[in-house]
């Protein structure tokens, strides 16, 4: 069976339809911020609170961007046990480290169960909003050790951050199925971001080259994922930066102080974006 397999060969049968990240980020209907809506002038804070009007669009959104994001992670992890042989060299992973991606599989299959049965609760058919390959393409990296960073920590990491706000979101609604499915794969997710954490630090403990390096793409990601603040620290940030259960999963506080000011030059970029898109029209 052939290794290292390009985003292009995914099978995906007619329900998916594949965009681009700018595109997915300007459906309408995703808009986690009110001046992100069409005609959404009055600010009303951001859209994953419960009495917001757009709060059941964008909350089907964003768990469908998990869903196929448990599709990928999948794939992505079960890749990472095949593409490697076992051993001690760069281009090899500790068979440990294979065991931990084959727990990981048997995981996000689960949580792709969860995921199409939340949402058909939610009202949501598959295929309903697109799907972009951010996470497989991270997960396609030649070095495991950028695997790791880039879909262990930083986008397993963001899960965390969205399973973590989307729980507290349907215990406010009252939502009892929508609560409890984010908290189980929530307490996954923090199993996989730590296997993330510990493997990066045991295979580059000699190499602080490669974990320069492999951190650095993490940083890339997280920055690329912070939506242009859609995840941060601050009250108005629609996802949460979930610090308790980003510390239980490997994280350091000065790791979680950095991607939240990352969040924050994202969220100056976006708005400095927005002003520029106004004054441009205006003129
Ligand atoms: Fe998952
Ligand atoms: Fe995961």
């Amino acid at each position: 069976m052939k290794r290292h397999m390009a985003v292009k060969d995914l099978a995906r049968d007619d329900r998916f339809v594949r965009s681009d990240m700018k595109d997915r980020l300007t459906d309408p209907r995703q808009a986690t911020r009110e001046e992100d809506r069409p005609g959404g002038t009055q600010k009303r804070g951001p859209a994953i609170r419960i009495h917001h009007p757009n709060a059941p669009d964008a909350a089907r959104s964003l768990m469908h961007g998990i869903f196929v994001g448990e599709v990928q992670a999948l794939e992505g992890a079960g890749r990472t046990c095949w593409d490697y042989d076992p051993g001690p060299a760069r281009d090899e992973v500790p068979f440990e480290l294979k065991l931990d991606m084959a727990r990981q599989c048997w995981d996000e299959a689960r949580h792709v169960e969860i995921s199409c049965k939340l949402s058909d609760w939610m009202g949501t058919e598959l295929g309903e909003f697109a799907e972009s390959t951010m996470l497989f393409e991270a997960a396609c990296n030649e070095d495991p050790v950028l695997r790791l960073t880039g879909v262990n920590r930083a986008l397993e990491g963001l899960a965390i951050d969205v399973f973590n706000t989307m729980r507290e979101f349907g215990q406010t609604a009252g939502d009892p199925v929508l609560e409890f499915c984010e908290d189980w794969m929530l307490a996954d997710e923090v199993t996989h971001v730590k296997m993330g954490s510990d493997w990066l630090r045991r295979l580059t403990a000699k190499d602080p080259e490669r974990q320069e390096r492999a951190l650095e793409f993490q940083r890339v990601v997280d920055k690329l994922f912070s939506y242009g603040g859609l995840r941060g620290d601050d009250d108005d940030s629609p996802v949460r930066l979930a610090r308790r259960f980003r510390e239980l999963a490997g994280f350091q506080a000065d790791e979680i102080d950095e991607i939240a000011e990352l969040s924050r030059e994202a969220t100056r970029e976006r708005e400095a974006m927005a002003a520029a898109r106004t004054s441009a029209s205006a003129n």
